[in-house]
């Protein structure tokens, strides 16, 4: 398969009066694959809209190199060429005119692009069907959720039918049932042979979109590849899943000082209080454990193969 994008030893850096200058991006290498959906997953701050900004030429490197397409993305003289088969759908308010309808947005992209007037109402039809917006074509964009502006920054990102789309946390903020639908309609991008670079704070959205993924941390790769082959990164560590009557806080405490244990997470789940964490050393002594959370209520407890959130956190150092 071809590498649609090359990347190599990367760097960016910001420099900002008076402070020191920040290494945002630092040294990172990857491929992507045409028509792969490749993951950009990391805490906050991490470096994933600055590396998307890169390589959709919105930001220029500081050293190292990326080719997108074939087209290096430093080069002024193929930069418009580049332009007009990739598009980035970034999550938020902004990229959107509030006081014009969704069908007037459209038209506005498409004619910036250059499509021909006439071309242009069949395509927002398309368009706006593909996303789901059909019946909202002449309502202006202030009067949108969160969710139908969203719908249609991605139609925005299609006006030039590109065949590279990069997306910023395309579902960030939305609510579980339209998420559902936006990760469906990702996967159809991806079947109609595009290629898809997509960051997302979700794990379980990682592990059902993305071939291959890269977790960034403070600027670096931590870890690379598929969602079995990030797993087994961390295949040396235990995880240790707890469900308990009572809530489990003290004994949680007491782990914070233990450099062996991650907490990895700790929720509420049908009025139960579910506890996993790690063992860096494989630690999986579960009767002092079960020692430990007793006094709460055990209801359920066990070793666990590693999850895609477990891997994250134990890689990522369990930063959110
Ligand atoms: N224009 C800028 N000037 C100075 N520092 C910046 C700028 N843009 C980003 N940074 C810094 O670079 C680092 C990486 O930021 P970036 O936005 O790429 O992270 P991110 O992984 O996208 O995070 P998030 O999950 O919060 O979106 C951060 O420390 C950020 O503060
Ligand atoms: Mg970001």
């Amino acid at each position: 398969m071809k590498n649609v994008i090359e990347v190599n030893d990367l760097v960016r850096e910001f420099s900002t009066r008076g402070r020191p200058a920040k290494l945002a991006v630092e040294g990172i290498s990857f491929e992507v694959k045409a028509g792969e959906i490749f993951g950009l997953l990391g805490p906050n701050g991490a470096g994933k809209t600055t590396t998307i900004k890169m390589l959709a030429t919105l930001l220029t490197p500081t050293s190292g190199s990326a080719r997108v397409l074939g087209y290096d993305v430093t080069d002024d003289r193929t930069v418009m060429q580049l332009r007009k088969r990739i598009n980035v759908v970034s999550g938020g308010d902004r990229g959107l005119y509030y006081r014009l309808s969704a069908k007037q947005n459209l038209e506005f992209f498409a004619d910036l692009y250059g499509i021909p007037k006439r071309e242009q109402p069949e395509m927002c039809r398309r368009l706006l069907g593909l996303v789901g917006l059909s019946n909202a074509a002449d309502i202006k964009v202030e009067d949108f959720s969160r969710g139908m502006k969203q719908r249609l920054h991605i139609a925005r990102a299609l006006v030039n039918d590109p065949e590279l789309l990069f997306m910023d946390e395309p579902t960030i903020g939305l609510d579980p049932e339209i998420s559902r639908s936006m990760r469906s309609m990702i996967k159809g991008l991806s079947k109609s042979g595009k290629t898809i670079i997509l960051t997302t704070h979700y794990m379980y959205e990682a592990e059902e979109l993305c071939d291959r993924m890269v977790i960034l941390s403070h600027g670096k790769i931590v870890g690379q590849g598929t969602v079995g082959e990030i797993k087994d990164m961390v295949s040396d560590s235990s995880v240790i899943h707890i469900v308990t009557d009572r809530d489990p806080s003290e004994a949680l405490g007491a782990f914070s000082a233990d450099p062996d244990i991650t907490v990895v997470s700790s929720r509420t789940v049908g009025g139960r209080y579910d506890t996993r964490f790690a063992s860096v050393s494989g630690k999986t002594d579960l009767q002092a454990h079960e020692d430990v959370f007793g006094p709460f209520g055990i209801r359920l407890i066990g070793l666990d193969e590693p999850t895609l959130e477990d891997a994250y956190i134990r890689l990522t150092g369990g930063e959110e």
